[in-house]
């Protein structure tokens, strides 16, 4: 029976293995599920005599990876600073520290069904937002967050091999779901004062013709608002 392990949470090992275990220490983390007739060390050594292991599975670009470092949650951050969780203000991850008004707390405690899986299509509010921006609901797509929908573009339009601009400093996504789906990835700093460096983004787009391109307004880590939407219209425009 296959089993896959999570170790450290940055690494995953494939193979076989006996009964469920979780085992905690020097604050490794250690998780192995399903169950097979082969205890995990066996099998680690049957698989270091095989030159088997988990990297034989994993897609090779996907092992070349540093690992993504995640925020702190606020109940870890909380016990590591000895303060209350209302005492801290927690602004590392573009969080907004005032909590959503109330009326979204109302509209959650009502909810008459949350064991039922919402609309995947969110047609409510597409419809909302098709009537806030003036743009047809067909050329509107909800995510669970903004990352799903980064995630979801570059699997939709990136082969491995194919070139994404990233413009740092910036959200560091762009450059790790490139990576994730084989993507080059060529970066265009941006000029001391945080402004896109708009003639070498030019220069790349016309020799590269990378399929993605990353401006983003306002910026992370500044803030700073990059082009108007009529200028990015007229810049692909021209380029593409
Ligand atoms: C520029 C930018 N895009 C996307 C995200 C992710 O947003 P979400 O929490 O909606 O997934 C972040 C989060 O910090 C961000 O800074």
């Amino acid at each position: 029976m296959g089993v896959i392990e999570l170790c450290n949470i940055s690494s995953i090992c494939i193979g076989r293995a006996k009964p469920s275990s979780l085992i905690e220490g020097n604050r490794r983390r250690r998780i192995t599920c399903m169950a097979s007739s082969v205890s995990v060390q066996e099998e680690e050594s049957h698989q270091q005599k095989q030159g088997v292991n988990g990297g034989s599975f994993i897609r090779t670009h996907l092992l070349k990876l540093s690992p993504y470092q995640p925020i702190l949650p606020f109940e870890v951050l909380s016990t590591r600073l000895g303060r209350k969780p209302e005492d801290i203000v927690k602004l590392d991850a573009n969080e907004n520290p005032y909590g959503p008004p109330p009326e979204v707390n109302e509209a959650l405690g009502a909810m008459k069904f949350p064991y039922i899986y919402p609309d995947p299509e969110s047609r409510t509010l597409r419809a909302a937002l098709a009537e806030d921006s003036g743009l047809e609901s067909e050329y509107i797509l909800a995510g669970c967050g903004a990352d799903e929908l980064i995630d979801l573009i570059m699997r939709c339009v990136l082969d491995p091999g194919d070139k994404i601009v990233d413009c740092p400093p910036t959200f560091t996504m762009y450059e790790f779901d490139a990576a994730v789906n084989g993507a080059g990835v060529i970066k265009v700093p941006r000029n001391p004062d945080f402004s896109l460096d708009v003639e070498r983004i030019a220069e790349v787009v016309e020799r590269e013709k990378p399929k993605c391109i990353f401006l983003t307004s306002p910026n992370n880590p500044d803030g700073r608002f990059s082009w108007t939407k009529s200028r990015i219209w007229s810049f692909s425009t021209e380029y593409y």
